[in-house]
């Protein structure tokens, strides 16, 4: 690699340990240990320093406001997103800088590249559009996007007007989109005609159109992308290119309050109904914007890849927001990355000489299976940092990370945090390190975090317990759950009370304070770097005409992390067969789609329940595992644990 500078430098005392050069000292906007210690002791005045660095209408009255449940940051202050992404860039003279670069499935597709100021004026005649179709402040907007510009465009024109987006991931089925829209009341959704995915062109509005009956929304705006036949309710929808290309490109920023709702976004909880995150503007603005700038060393030169997909948390924060906040170049990638062939990601990597990459343990494992000689074909000497985020990251991927990928000259910042933190909270800090496998890093400076046992007390350095987060909570943390503030409570403030945010996590921590993620305590998997309930499963499963009774529990996985695996027990008068497995495996697509297929079908006789007639998962998570039942003496079926053990050591 000519002249790619060495951003890291192993610790000689302690194998895989790896600290910060003084170059990238010299470039990190925190690389003194004191952050932590002078932010952790007063983390308000940390962020309402960090709050100055972006653009508000009027400043807050009171940093924060500390209530149980009802946390409030930046009170009384006035801003915008939309302004805070585009705007002030173009105010202060960088308009002509690139903005976003999209880069389109099919290899030969010309890039789409918009300047500050060119995404500032679609993004202000998309607002326009979306008041002409009588969109006002406070109400939502659904998108259903795949990965193009327009789904960036979509959420900054919504956040622009003061409208609430929700994004649905466009592989969701047309139920899950309805389940959303109904939930959240949308009135107005933005779709597209389909998009490219492997080659081949897929086909979006026909599910939109199955996902909006029977919901609010009054109109639908469709993007054409894929050039595809699609139907169109003139009453209702709209081409995007017939509605908007005409619209004044100049929109007014609303002025938002701190705490005004900016987003919802719908997550996996451990019941069959996914929740809605609710996202408010002044905090959420605050932290992704410094985490971004922080943890990626985000400086004017830097092109930012977040390989997420808009539909998660992590696309509106790391492709949308944070890296516009920042004023970088971010770029979007609307396809698959082994199309058409496996260097695609690399390739992209060297084409548009991109600086920060940051994607998912799940695909850096496919790629180890895919061979290192596809990265070594292309010149990644651009890239300074690597981030990681949504899983537990192995030994392995890590280290084949570090060096394939960063040529043992970057650092990969593995980011702990969930839709409901809206940004990252636990990782090591670029300029301060150090770098380990499987080791997340400190919570970020201003963050205070905790490793409580079942009774509430701290462990011991090294001892396995529950990740909580400590007020003053994190800026961006969630508001509550849209509808639902009792599943707000009991979700997050009833284990440890109000005084701790539960993550649902279990972790542990070194002397040092670094924190090591161990995996979900609930019944959520992460599958793919996707997640998702066991009961959204079984939910889906026993829709299906044959099924009594399912149990869904997640078994590792190799390349996914982990994957569902179902125990099905059929009504009378239905036979086991691989057919019904098909069917079923169907029957997940249509509720929920492909991402939640089980890898595996067991068609049993019973499952281990309690006395009460409760599914004892834990017993069956433990059998898929190879690993010994537990305690079955409380089972009411005790029994059906040996011929459990069976099937599922024999395949099925
Ligand atoms: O279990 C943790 C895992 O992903 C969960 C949150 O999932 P989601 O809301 O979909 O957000 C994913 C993107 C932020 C967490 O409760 N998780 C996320 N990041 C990491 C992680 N586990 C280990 N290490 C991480 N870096």
């Amino acid at each position: 690699m000519p002249n790619a500078k060495r951003w890291v430098e192993p610790d000689p005392r302690r194998e895989n340990w790896f600290w910060p050069t003084e170059e990238l000292k010299a470039r990190a906007w925190a690389a003194d240990e004191k952050v932590y210690e002078e932010s952790w002791a007063d983390p308000i005045r940390f962020w309402e320093e960090r709050a100055k660095e972006i653009s508000w209408f009027k400043r807050w009255d009171k940093a924060y406001h500390d209530e149980p449940l009802a946390y409030k940051w930046f009170v009384g202050g006035k801003l915008n997103l939309s302004y805070n992404s585009l705007d002030r860039h173009v105010e202060a003279g960088k308009g002509d800088k690139v903005a976003l670069i999209w880069e389109p499935e099919p290899p030969n597709e010309p890039n789409r590249v918009f300047t500050y100021k060119e995404l500032l004026a679609e993004v202000s005649r998309l607002a326009n559009a979306l008041k002409e179709l009588g969109v006002k402040k406070g109400d939502r907007v659904g998108i259903y996007l795949p990965m193009i510009p327009e789904a960036v465009i979509a959420m900054q024109a919504v956040v622009r007007i003061g409208a609430v987006h929700s994004v649905v991931f466009s592989a969701f089925s047309p139920e899950s989109l309805r389940d959303r829209m109904v939930d959240c009341g949308a009135k107005v959704l933005i779709t597209a005609d389909g998009y490219y995915r492997r080659g081949k062109a897929i086909t979006l509005k026909q599910n939109a159109d199955k996902g909006v009956e029977g919901t609010k929304v009054e109109r639908v705006i469709v993007v054409r992308r894929a050039g595809l036949d699609v139907p169109m309710d003139p009453s209702r929808d709209v081409w995007y290119h017939e509605i908007v290309p005409k619209q004044s490109p100049e929109c007014p920023p609303e002025e938002m309050d701190a705490e005004d709702l900016a987003f919802i976004l719908y997550t996996s909880g451990t019941t069959g109904k996914p929740k809605g995150v609710m996202h408010t503007t002044g905090g959420y603005a605050v932290q992704v914007y410094t985490t971004c700038k922080w943890n990626f060393n985000l400086h004017e030169d830097d092109i930012f890849w977040c390989t997420a997909d808009v539909g998660w948390i992590t696309g509106h924060s790391y492709i949308n927001y944070g890296p516009l906040m920042n004023g970088v170049t971010t770029v979007v990638y609307e396809g698959a990355p082994d199309t058409p062939d496996y260097g695609r990601m690399w390739a992209v990597i060297q084409k548009h000489k991109v600086t920060a990459y940051y994607t998912a343990p799940t695909a850096i494992r496919m790629h180890v299976k895919w061979g290192e000689e596809w990265p070594a074909k292309y010149d990644l000497s651009s890239l300074r940092v690597l981030g990681t985020v949504g899983e537990p990251i192995n030994e392995e991927a890590w280290l084949w990370y570090f060096k394939h990928i960063g040529g043992g000259r970057c650092p990969i910042i593995d980011t702990w945090w969930q839709t409901e933190t809206g940004a990252n909270c636990v990782q090591a800090l670029p300029g301060i390190g150090p770098f380990i496998p499987t080791v997340a890093g400190r919570p970020f400076p201003g963050i205070r975090a905790k490793i409580l046992d079942a009774g509430g007390q701290p462990v011991q350095p090294g001892e396995g317990g529950y990740l909580v987060l400590e007020p003053p909570f994190p800026p961006s943390l969630l508001r509550g759950l849209w509808g639902d503030p009792e599943k707000f409570k009991a979700t997050y403030f009833s284990e440890y009370g109000p005084g701790y945010y539960f993550t649902r996590d279990g972790a542990r921590m070194d002397e040092m304070g670094n924190i090591r993620i161990t995996g979900r305590v609930d019944d959520v998997m992460n599958v793919a770097g996707h997640r998702l309930a066991t009961a959204e499963v079984e939910d889906a499963l026993s829709q299906h005409e044959a099924v009594s009774e399912v149990a869904v529990v997640s078994r590792p996985d190799e390349v996914k992390g982990e994957v569902p695996v179902a125990f099905v027990l059929l009504k009378a008068g239905y036979t086991a067969s691989e057919e019904l497995k098909k069917e079923l495996v169907k029957t997940v697509d249509k509720h929920i789609g492909p991402t939640a297929r089980p890898a595996e079908i067991y068609f049993v006789d019973d499952v281990p329940k309690t006395r009460s007639g409760k599914i004892m998962r834990r017993v069956l998570k433990s059998l898929v595992r190879g690993a010994p039942p537990g305690d079955i003496t409380t089972l009411r079926n005790p029994e059906c644990v040996e011929q459990l053990k069976s099937i599922v050591g024999s395949g099925g």
